[in-house]
């Protein structure tokens, strides 16, 4: 952090492109906070789908989420926790259903223009690396640090199906693989903020290398941009 501006690092990017992982190291490297804000965006989707509500009902999507309370705990690390009401929410926001109903429903612009306040109020003081679709685009577009993860489908595919497995679900590679593209699919192709990025963006596929290759890479580029 220097010239008393917080460090604001942006990282956007499709699923299962390793955006938590790395984002949560090269938060923890700089000594700024982490901020997931698709668990923000999932925490929603969790409520809308616990109520019974189609996540394609913008109107009664936008209704359930304006009452809702989305609110961030500072957690271990340098982490924030996503609180629903007052309620952790993490063990109930990673499911296929939650990531299904979160895609669809962070469509709805008035779902976004909530998170994006509450993301810009939540780092604007301390800084932080966040990571999402629009971190570069909507929330901190001043940021001179702004990094896009790509990587195969496949490769994603592999990893989103390695982690789901572990963590108990029965599922087929080929199920993940055609959530995974819908998913995208519709991340990338809504009017109010898609997933995009341009060239203020340092692209990097994150296919062949590993997490660490990945997080040095990116200290290196915000050292080189930083240095005076
Ligand atoms: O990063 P993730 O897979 O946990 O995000 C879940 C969904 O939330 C994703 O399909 C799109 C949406 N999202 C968004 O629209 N904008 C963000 N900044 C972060 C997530």
């Amino acid at each position: 952090m220097r010239g008393g501006a917080p460090l604001i690092v942006a990282i956007d990017g499709p699923a299962g492109v390793g955006k938590s992982t790395v984002s949560r190291r090269l938060a923890r490297r700089l000594g700024v906070p982490y901020l997931d804000t698709g668990a923000m965006y999932r925490a929603l989707g969790l409520r809308v789908l616990r109520r019974g509500i189609d996540p394609a009902d913008r109107a009664a999507v936008e209704a359930a989420t304006a009452e809702a309370a989305v609110s961030l705990r500072p957690a271990a690390e340098g982490r924030y926790e996503v609180l629903l009401d007052g309620e952790p929410v993490e063990a109930w926001i990673r499911t296929p259903e939650v990531s299904e109903a979160t895609s669809t429903i962070s469509a709805h612009p008035a779902v976004r223009r909530r998170m994006v306040a509450l993301q810009q109020a939540a780092a604007r003081e301390l800084g932080g690396v966040l990571e999402g679709r629009d971190i570069g685009t909507r929330v901190f577009p001043e940021t001179p640090h702004k990094f896009f993860l790509t990587a195969r489908t496949d490769v994603r595919a592999g990893r989103r199906f390695a982690e789901l497995t572990a963590a108990g679900a029965d599922l087929a590679y080929e199920q993940v693989l055609d959530d995974l593209e819908r998913r995208d699919h519709r991340d990338s192709n809504r009017e109010d903020s898609p997933l995009t990025h341009d060239a203020s963006y340092t692209v990097v596929d994150t296919s062949d290398l590993t997490i660490d290759e990945v997080v040095e890479r990116m200290a290196e580029a915000i050292a080189r941009i930083s240095a005076p």
